[in-house]
């Protein structure tokens, strides 16, 4: 068995909002905002389900799969619609599925503990599933707070992860667990997850109520937890930073990603970035990062990719995938 990324989607919120729009109602300038954070637009609008639902279907299309052929969704989002049910409930009416669903809060960490998740139910025997990150920060967002008003946008990127027997030509629908095969070639060659719940003021939201953060401290433990965990998953994986031949980290600030990158010795032409047009969009930054770059042909057969997240909680999470895309 093979487990292989078999299609993307992605869907970005309604509205572009550039730097120069913010300028009209907040006291910032497009100056300021590029230079401290890489951002040039963003975009608004639209909800977690609308979001996601959009990016699913395209993920789907491009995997050539039936709804029907689904056994899982997982999506990703620190800003579901409802308190309850999960918002990957109704994605899962939308796209006419008839598998599980659960929604999965890592906060900017939950894409990547969600391809840990779904790896691990892959290996166990589920053939095929669909990841989403998915997240409407602005909903959340008080416009009249420059210090966080500016950095976050609306987003959905999705991928579909599949099991592929070996010589299989995929045509079962058949979800039965199939026995561990320990000569699995594997998709997942190293992770490692955390959490810091002291520092869990440091970047939240209340019901009801607007984001808060503390963004020169979140910044600083941002560089450190994704350091600290990427070293860790590339010990596990047996790698060197040389060994990565994309690194897709989570996209909130651009000095972030090149202080981690440098610390990490990795080139900008090594790392993938897209916060110019997309801001910060939580579950969905590496998706839209990963799809980006896949399409613009920077990730071929083979090569070990790099993702890590950081963010609410304090989470982070860091994997290294061996790419094997498509069937
Ligand atoms: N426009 C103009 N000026 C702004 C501003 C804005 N949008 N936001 C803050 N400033 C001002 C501050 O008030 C401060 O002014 P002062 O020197 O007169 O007091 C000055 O800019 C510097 O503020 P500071 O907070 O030190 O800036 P910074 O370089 O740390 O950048 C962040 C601020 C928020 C961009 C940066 O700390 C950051 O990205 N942190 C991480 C946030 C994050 O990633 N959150 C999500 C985690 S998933």
């Amino acid at each position: 068995m093979s487990i292989h990324i078999t299609g993307f989607g992605t869907a970005l919120g309604e509205r572009m909002v550039t730097n120069i729009e913010l300028e009209t109602f907040l006291d910032t300038s497009d100056t300021w905002i590029k230079e401290r954070t890489g951002i040039h637009r963003r975009h608004w609008g639209g909800t977690t389900e609308a979001l996601a639902t959009q990016a699913g279907k395209e993920a789907l299309f491009n995997s050539n799969l039936d709804p029907e052929q689904i056994d899982l969704i997982i999506l990703a989002t620190t800003t579901p619609d409802r308190v309850m049910p999960a918002t990957s409930c109704a994605v899962q009416y939308n796209l006419g599925l008839s598998c599980g669903a659960f929604d999965l809060n890592g906060a900017c960490s939950g894409f990547v503990y969600a391809i840990v998740v779904a790896h691990s139910m892959l290996v166990g025997g589920i053939k095929k599933i669909l990841i989403i990150g998915a997240d409407t920060l602005s909903r959340v967002t008080d416009m009249q707070d420059r210090t966080t008003a500016v950095l976050f946008g609306d987003g959905a990127g999705a991928v579909v992860l599949e099991n592929i027997p070996f010589g299989d030509n995929d045509t079962s629908t058949d979800s039965k667990p199939e026995t561990f095969d320990a000569t699995n070639d594997k998709m997942l060659l190293g992770w490692d997850a955390g959490v810091d719940g002291s520092a869990l003021d440091l970047l939240y939201c209340n019901h009801g109520g607007y984001m808060q953060m503390e963004g020169q401290e979140v910044f600083r433990k941002a560089v450190r937890a994704t350091v600290s965990s990427i070293l860790t998953t590339l010990k596990r994986a047996k790698l060197t930073s040389a060994d990565i031949a994309l690194f897709i980290p989570h996209q909130a600030n651009s000095r972030i990603i090149e202080a981690v990158s440098s610390r990490l010795g990795i080139p900008e032409e090594r790392t993938v970035s897209n916060i110019d047009y997309t801001g910060n969009t939580s579950s969905a930054s590496i998706p839209l990062a990963m799809a980006k770059a896949a399409s613009s042909g920077r990730i071929n057969k083979g090569d070990n990719i790099l993702l890590a997240g950081f963010g609410a909680g304090m989470t982070w999470a860091s994997a290294v995938i061996k790419w094997n895309v498509g069937k």
